[in-house]
């Protein structure tokens, strides 16, 4: 079960490195004529090792009937960031039309912008629209090194004074607690970066004894505590095992083996793919930001979209009954009576 999505087949017209490992990739999307708001985001088709997958990126500003995003090479990736990062001008796939679900609400006074790495992307649209419409904001951007920070020559010029970089190759570290204690109190804050990054300016936040209804946030899906393993899940039910490779999730490779799955995200935000544990002999990596860390200690789900085991085999339960569940020969899907 996904969102309702629009498919067009899309064209690649240009590809440039704009930073240290990101690249930005602009697409000519037939058919597509629309805008799309800041912090939006498309789907992509991909190939990983021959086999077609989805990726999810956001979609950065770039001139009217295209699509582009920016994409950074990670040295862990599933597969999907290699493969955009392959891509050649005339290069061809097919994107959905932007959906957004990291929406700014407007309705703010004030509004403080952070982005770690390459979650730059949908800050950068976001500063931009608030910037253009006379908007108080101010951008905290962090790094690891100064030549990964994307955008960062075009945001400096936007905001000047209002744009606050750290990079960590220069000793500079972003205070998050700093950052939070002066703020006007009308302020709405928008975060999108690593799992780590977020969770300390979620606790940040709330220390601050600011409301968490004006914190919003994003993270990508393959924000991890460990580098991807495979492993082997087995579904309490079904005499089925599946194997989960380094560049798939537990939840593709569900897919992949008929299990029904519901799922909408694909991003750990929803929390629709959450699946029990039964048992695990691995640690599991918990990725998503549906769940909190207290949820964590004691609900045993987890979202099979994005989190996943240090190796070792997992027992889940999906919810399904195994009764009303057939399944075909061949690896065909599994029907659900
Ligand atoms: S599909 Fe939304 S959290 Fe997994």
């Amino acid at each position: 079960m996904r969102s309702q999505q629009i498919w067009r087949p899309a064209r690649v017209i240009a590809a440039e490195e704009i930073a240290e490992d990101i690249r930005q990739i602009t697409f000519a999307v037939d058919g597509f004529h629309g805008a799309f708001d800041p912090g939006s985001h498309t789907n992509i088709k991909v190939s990983i090792k021959g086999v077609p997958a989805i990726r999810t990126y956001t979609v950065v500003p770039s001139a009217a009937g295209t699509l582009a995003i920016a994409v950074k090479l990670h040295p862990n990736s599933r597969g999907g960031s290699a493969f955009i990062w392959q891509l050649q001008v005339g290069d061809r796939t097919e994107m959905t039309e932007p959906e957004n679900r990291f929406e700014l609400s407007w309705r703010a006074e004030h509004y403080l912008l952070i982005a770690g790495g390459i979650g730059i992307t949908p800050i950068y649209g976001m500063a931009k629209a608030l910037a253009a419409r006379g908007r108080p904001l101010k951008l905290l951007y962090a790094a690891r090194r100064r030549d990964a920070m994307a955008f960062a020559s075009d945001l400096q010029s936007l905001l000047g004074e209002r744009l606050a970089t750290f990079a960590q190759d220069e000793g500079q570290t972003l205070n998050l607690q700093e950052a939070f204690a002066d703020l006007p109190s009308d302020t709405e804050a928008y975060v999108c970066g690593p799992l780590a990054l977020l969770d300390a300016a979620k606790a940040a936040w709330i220390a601050s004894g600011r409301p968490i209804s004006r914190f919003r946030y994003e993270v990508f899906g393959d924000s991890g505590l460990f580098p991807e393993e495979s492993f082997t899940v087995s579904v309490q039910g079904l005499d089925l095992s599946v194997d989960v490779r380094p560049d798939q999730t537990m939840l593709e490779a569900l897919e992949e083996a008929g299990v029904p799955m519901i799922h909408d995200c694909r991003r750990g935000e929803c929390g629709l793919c959450a699946v029990k544990i039964v048992s695990a002999t691995a640690p599991l990596d918990h990725r998503d930001v549906f769940f909190s860390e207290e949820e964590r200690q004691h609900d045993p789900r987890i979202c099979a979209c994005v989190s996943r085991a240090r190796g070792g085999q997992l027992v889940i339960d999906t919810g399904y009954v195994s009764e009303s569940v057939s399944m075909r020969p061949m690896g065909d899907q599994l029907t659900h009576a």
